[in-house]
């Protein structure tokens, strides 16, 4: 099997290394066998992530255990199931949360880390599980990208998986937004970086869970993207954050901010919260290392969080997976969460598609198809 791998973790001269660019090579190795509670999965799809690129340019070390090889969330087929794992067969179409080793002909995922695919079919009378009249992946969307009809329910699941996990842990596991939206009623996110794989996922959970969405983009025209997603009101981020955030809270300010900037935006996060609002920062975009005012802390009861999905213990991550399953795939389903695909491309592409990522420009996420 083929597998993305960046090009330090192999041997040069290697014949079974088939090089990219200057970073990264597509290893061919034996097909691996599944362990103790594990599936093998031949994948169809594989959604790209930040973390990828930034591995694969050595910023970014893979969690002990992980593998080196890169992708962390993919779709297909079981063909494999490991020693103790029962709930998967082989056939089966499902989606998974990996650590790493999504980006390949074949992947080893954790049973627990499996879900079902949010849809098996584009066409309604085909899925009973369809909202009448609501088509995830316009006819549109699956011509313009050329992704087959039959692969489409595969591509919608692998832009899902690590952008939604990541949506809901932040906005409900770790941010404290209710499972019911009755009770979200007058509770408020911004959501920085709203035109990115994470940012068109969580507008659109956060906006389904009921609370008043505001958001930030790279330009005006970005801006109006994060509305038709569903945020209330969108910022170009590179005008003043304060008025925005006053205008559109009556003053009170947001109880949420989730942020893939870091230390580019930690003053002004910290600024737009209310009293009591926590700041999570899951992206570092504009930078690791910036300075707080504790006095702000301290004064109006502020909360400062830093999570990431990929270090979870095993345990974690299933608990997010069962979520996803519960609570956002029948979001998907009833059409209020909408996979935004950016791009499509072959596995082969892979070293266009992370400088496409790393360039920007586009809206919501990308895949690699083996
Ligand atoms: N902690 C976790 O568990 C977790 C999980 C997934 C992702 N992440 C992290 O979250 C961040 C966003 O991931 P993603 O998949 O949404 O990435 P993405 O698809 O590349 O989107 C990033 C978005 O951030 C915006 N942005 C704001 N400031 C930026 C800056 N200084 N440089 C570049 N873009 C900037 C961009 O919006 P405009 O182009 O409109 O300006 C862009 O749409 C990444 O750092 C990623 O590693 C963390």
């Amino acid at each position: 099997m083929r597998c993305l791998t960046p090009l330090s973790e192999t041997t040069p001269g290697d014949p079974s290394v088939r090089r990219l660019d200057s970073r990264l090579a597509l290893l061919t190795s034996a097909d691996p066998v599944p362990g103790e509670g594990q599936v093998l999965i031949r994948v169809r799809a594989a959604g790209v992530n930040r973390a990828d690129v930034a591995q694969a340019r050595g910023h970014y070390a893979p969690p002990s255990g992980a593998p080196v090889s890169l992708g962390l969330e993919c779709s297909g087929t079981v063909i494999a199931t490991g020693p103790g794992a029962t709930r998967w067969q082989v056939g089966d179409a499902v989606c998974a949360l990996v650590t790493g080793g999504a980006c390949a002909d074949l992947c080893l995922a954790q049973e627990s880390h499996v879900l079902p695919l949010p849809l098996t079919s584009l066409d309604p009378a085909a899925d009973p599980r369809f909202t009448p009249g609501f088509s995830p992946l316009s006819d549109e969307d699956v011509l313009e990208t050329r992704v087959p009809r039959e692969l489409a329910p595969h591509v919608l699941a692998a832009t899902l998986v690590e952008a939604a996990a990541t949506a809901w842990l932040n906005l409900v596991e770790v941010g404290g937004f209710s499972r019911d939206p009755a009770e979200n009623q007058g509770r408020s996110v911004l959501v920085q970086g709203g035109t990115g794989s994470v940012g068109t996922i969580a507008i659109q959970v956060a906006r389904a869970l009921g609370c008043r969405v505001l958001a930030t983009a790279g330009s005006p025209e970005r801006a109006v993207a994060c509305v038709s997603l569903g945020a209330h009101a969108a910022l170009d981020r590179h005008d003043e954050l304060a008025p925005f955030i006053a205008t559109h809270t009556d003053g009170r300010g947001v109880d949420l901010v989730l942020d893939v900037t870091g230390a580019g935006s930690l003053g002004p996060n910290l600024n737009a919260l209310a009293q009591g609002g926590t700041l999570v920062v899951i992206g570092l975009l504009g930078g690791g290392v910036g300075e707080i005012d504790l006095r702000r802390l301290l004064m109006r009861n502020l909360t400062v969080r830093g999570t990431t999905l990929r270090s979870r213990t095993s345990a974690r991550r299933a608990e997010v997976c069962d979520a996803l399953e519960t609570w956002v795939w029948p979001l998907v389903r009833r059409g209020l969460v909408r996979p935004v695909l950016a791009e499509v491309a072959p596995l082969e592409d892979a070293a266009r598609i992370h400088e496409s990522m790393r360039a920007g420009g586009r809206i919501g996420s990308r895949v690699l198809l083996p």
